[in-house]
């Protein structure tokens, strides 16, 4: 059984999406077992109470750098035995020890279909007031590995809706969060843990239920 820890700042519902996929058995041979928040009154944190998941808070300001706090993150981590990572609307920046210490182990949900309106400034409710001042006439949400360089790993999983001609960036992002992201994100973390998700380069090959890891059959090229 996988270890899993959520990594929050604000409302959680990306949390409580993959909190309820757990209550439903949907996340197979994984477990959330902590969940870490930037800030001490994310209402996230409420939730991993309710689901008696234990919560962990560790903000920026009480670290003199980006590198520090990470440093005491991944130690967190490792003392929690932690084998997935999961950002969900954390808006912390965290820096390169992290992701060697979880290679291809930490995922990140970003509400719009990458390479589009993500990166720098790309958060928020301003990815989808982007997306409407583009004109696209879909967008939607990525599930993708985390690498040093933002926004740009390893893609597990997108889904596409239709973007209406009266919307708000209120009324998108809410589509993109209810038709996409609440499903899309505990669907990943299931393949996760059930080594499902084989990754080379850029390239993620989801693999049928049954097969071993590609690392075990010498890859899948
Ligand atoms: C979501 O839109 C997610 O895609 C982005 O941050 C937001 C977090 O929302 N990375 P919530 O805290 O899960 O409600």
């Amino acid at each position: 059984m996988k270890k899993i820890a959520v990594l929050v700042s604000g409302g959680g519902t990306n949390l409580q999406a993959l909190l309820d996929a757990q209550s439903r058995g949907e996340i197979v041979n994984g477990e959330i077992t902590a969940v870490i928040s930037s800030t001490p009154d994310a209402y996230a944190l409420e939730r991993a109470r309710n689901a008696g998941v234990p919560g962990h808070v560790l903000a920026r300001r009480d670290y003199p750098s980006a590198q520090a706090m990470t440093l005491a993150l991944v130690d967190k981590l490792k003392d929690l035995s932690i084998d997935l990572v999961v950002m969900a609307g954390f808006m912390t920046i965290v820096t390169g020890e992290l992701f060697a210490a979880y290679e291809n182990a930490v995922i990140n949900i970003h509400p719009a279909l990458i390479p589009s309106f993500c990166g720098k400034g790309a958060y928020g409710l301003h990815v989808h007031e982007q997306a409407l001042a583009c004109g696209v006439k879909v967008s939607g949400a990525t599930v993708h590995f985390v690498t040093e360089e933002c926004d740009s790993g390893p893609i597990i999983l997108q889904k596409a809706v239709d973007v209406l001609p009266d919307d708000t960036p209120e009324v998108l992002q809410r589509r993109i969060m209810e038709q996409c992201e609440w499903k899309l994100l505990p669907q990943a973390v299931s393949l996760f843990c059930q080594d499902r998700l084989a990754v080379d380069g850029r390239m993620v090959r989801i693999l049928p239920q049954g097969q071993p890891p590609a690392a075990l059959t010498g890859g899948f090229k």
